[in-house]
């Protein structure tokens, strides 16, 4: 395992920390939050009752593997917390989330949370977000127009692909990579592109996350905002 992959499993562990019994959790996507869910199981055998709300279809298949209950939204009004990963933090914690296509369930699960945990290995820290092409959510009705417009906001939109096919979201969505180099003002950004029609969702997690747990490998640091 290399020092990214053990930074991800050292973070995905110590995540389950503030999992509490009777808890109501979201469960994020990616292959950090891989290893929280991994670990929950582990503590469910034990006797930790919880129940998880899963951002992804990957997340769920993973949930059901290591025995953790799922439930869903017609049950449950508010999370406790939530636990995802990110693709870049900056200073502020704001991020950029979406790297695997699961950004607008994401979103939810992180708004319905009191709390949402971020976890990340230290190569996902930045000055600046935006280095990390933007995820955006798109209807694929019209989805060249959407991306004509969004390329005015300063970017080159480039359709995501799988095995050389259009990627297709959990949601039934297309997903437009867009590289801005440099974001200055994500909450602006954001509401540009979310007043695009056939914009779903962006991966701008602005002023959302409440803590991130961040290793290097060896050592965790927590930080609060
Ligand atoms: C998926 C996400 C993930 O949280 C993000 O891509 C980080 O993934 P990983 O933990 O595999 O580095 O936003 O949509």
């Amino acid at each position: 395992m290399n020092e990214t992959d053990k930074a991800k499993k050292h973070v995905g562990e110590e995540a389950v920390l503030y999992v509490k019994n009777g808890m109501k959790v979201g469960l994020g996507s990616g292959s950090t939050v891989y290893w929280m869910i991994r670990k929950l199981g582990e503590l469910v055998q034990q006797g930790l009752r919880i129940e998880g709300i899963p951002s992804s279809n990957q997340t769920a298949q993973w949930a059901k593997e290591f025995g953790v209950p799922l439930t869903d939204f017609s049950k449950v009004d508010k999370l406790d917390i939530t636990i995802d990963g990110a693709d870049e933090v900056d200073l502020n914690l704001n991020l950029i989330k979406g790297g695997g296509g699961a950004l607008l369930r994401e979103k939810v699960i992180a708004n319905a949370a009191k709390e949402l945990i971020i976890i990340a290995d230290k190569s996902k820290f930045v000055t600046h977000l935006g280095k990390f092409p933007l995820p955006i959510e798109v209807l694929p009705f019209g989805w060249e127009v959407t991306a004509k417009q969004i390329g005015l906001l300063g970017c080159q939109p480039i359709i995501r692909k799988r095995d050389l096919e259009t990627f297709v979201s959990d949601n039934g969505n297309y997903i437009l990579d867009c590289s801005f180099e440099e974001i200055n003002d994500p909450q602006k950004l954001h509401e540009q592109l979310i007043g695009i029609v056939g914009v779903v969702e962006t991966g701008l997690f602005v002023d959302m996350a409440n803590k991130v747990i961040v290793s290097n490998g060896s050592e965790i640091e927590v930080i609060t905002s």
